[in-house]
């Protein structure tokens, strides 16, 4: 099991590509099935999470060809509608190719869905939107059998605004006929990547980044070039990283606009953050002032997935700060590992309330998951002395070669 051995305390300088959205490629990737046309996808992340959606794709019979971070893929002759249920497991976002499946079939069957064990993750929402479009969803020993053979384009209301179910039912209503109308559906800017896809290939969507997307069915979608956006996470875990270590960082490909939430939360007299031209520019003295509350929210509020990094972030921050995550039910498992680098930090249920040191010192960490493993990385980074941070499988699902980024902004850190 591979580690990261960190010695911590240098300021970041330098240049940090921003890598392509993992979040947007995997439903993008599940779309491609869609059509039986080629389909060029650019800025592809090298992502273990990417490789695991690529093999299910290939066991359904989609033909991939990989070329640095392009990937031409086509869905000439679909050999299965089953999702393997080992592979299933490894991957929570192969339930969007339910929709996809559907879209093209009209049949598919899914095992329930694996991922990061950061709760119990339902997907109880995708189904009632399937279902109101039609779908008749049979549940059987860990498996979905949908029948789409009467779907048809409806108003669909979800109950939360969950991404996967709202891009699950942007997928299977594409190619369905009449309209179809989710209401309450995500507003992340993922969604909007989908769409962009979906609309590339000539599929007629409108709304995303709205919670009222509009799907008008057609019957045959097209091959197309798409480039993934950049990935927001990652931007924000670059800024954090710079001002828990301090330096100056210049961030190429990101649009602050889309991690505005932490920006109002860190403290602009010790952290700049200014976009021009294009790129990002963070100009960061450690140790700033905590801000009192950090709430998780569907975007455009503070997202769940830079709550860990943002822990990390105001341990070493003045004051106080109350964490509430009130997206997933189990996400505070890299506290007890900060706390071994001496982080002060009390959770009670979905609240973790975090009291800033002076410093932290480098300890034997185990990731438990893929951002509470990026928190622990940004710790070790701060933190006096050595850090090894275990299991660090968790973090290559949504970040692409992170240490050679860090290194090349003068971080001391190496993979054993
Ligand atoms: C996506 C992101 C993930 C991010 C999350 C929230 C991808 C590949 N992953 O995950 O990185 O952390 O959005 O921003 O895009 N829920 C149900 N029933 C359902 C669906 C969801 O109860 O059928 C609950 C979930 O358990 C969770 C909450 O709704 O508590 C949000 O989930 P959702 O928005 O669906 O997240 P994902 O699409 O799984």
């Amino acid at each position: 099991m591979s580690k990261y051995i960190i010695e911590g305390g240098n300021r970041l300088e330098g240049i940090i590509e921003v890598q392509g959205a993992k979040n947007a490629v995997l439903p993008i990737f599940a779309a491609c099935v869609l059509t039986d046309e080629e389909i060029r996808i650019s800025n592809v992340p090298d992502l273990a999470d990417v490789v695991s959606m690529e093999n299910i794709l290939k066991e359904l019979g989609v033909t991939i060809k990989k070329n640095g971070r392009e990937r031409i893929l086509q869905a000439k002759d679909m050999i299965s509608d089953e999702i393997p249920s080992e592979l299933a497991k490894e991957l929570r976002s192969s339930v969007f190719l339910l929709g996809s499946v559907l879209g093209r079939m009209k049949k598919a069957t899914v095992a329930y869905p694996g991922g990061c064990d950061i709760g119990l993750r339902p997907i109880d929402i995708h189904i009632k939107g399937l279902r109101d479009m039609n779908v008749v969803v049979e549940e059987k020993s860990g498996y979905l059998y949908c029948d789409g053979s009467k779907m048809i384009g409806q108003e669909v209301c979800l109950d939360y605004p969950s991404v996967g179910a709202t891009e699950n039912v942007m997928l299977a209503a594409v190619l369905s006929t009449g309209e179809t109308v989710i209401c309450n559906a995500a507003r992340e800017p993922e969604i909007i990547d989908l769409q962009r896809f979906l609309t590339a290939m000539g599929a007629k969507v409108r709304g995303a980044g709205t919670s009222r997307i509009f799907i008008e069915g057609v019957a045959k979608l097209h091959g197309c070039d798409f480039t993934v956006m950049p990935d927001r996470i990652c931007m924000g875990t670059w800024v954090l990283a710079t001002a828990l270590c301090g330096g100056e960082t210049v961030l190429k490909g990101g649009r602050k606009s889309e991690i505005h939430s932490l920006c109002c939360k860190l403290d602009k007299s010790s952290c700049h953050i200014k976009e021009e031209n294009g790129i990002i520019v963070i100009k960061a003295e450690q140790g700033g002032r905590n801000p009192e509350r950090v709430t998780t929210q569907p975007y455009p509020g503070f997202p769940t997935d830079l709550q860990a990094q943002f822990c990390a972030y105001a341990a070493l921050s003045r004051g106080t700060c109350v964490v509430t995550e009130t997206i997933f039910e189990n996400r505070f498992r890299h506290v007890p590992e900060l706390q071994k680098m001496g982080a002060d930090i009390t959770v009670e249920g979905r609240v973790a309330v975090i009291r800033g040191m002076p410093y932290l010192t480098g300890a034997e960490v185990t990731a438990r998951d893929l951002r509470g493993g990026a928190a622990l990385m940004l710790a070790g980074l701060a933190a006096q002395g050595k850090t090894v941070v275990c299991d660090i499988k968790h973090i290559d699902r949504g970040y692409e070669h992170p240490e050679e980024t860090l290194k090349n902004v003068g971080a001391k850190i190496i993979r054993v």
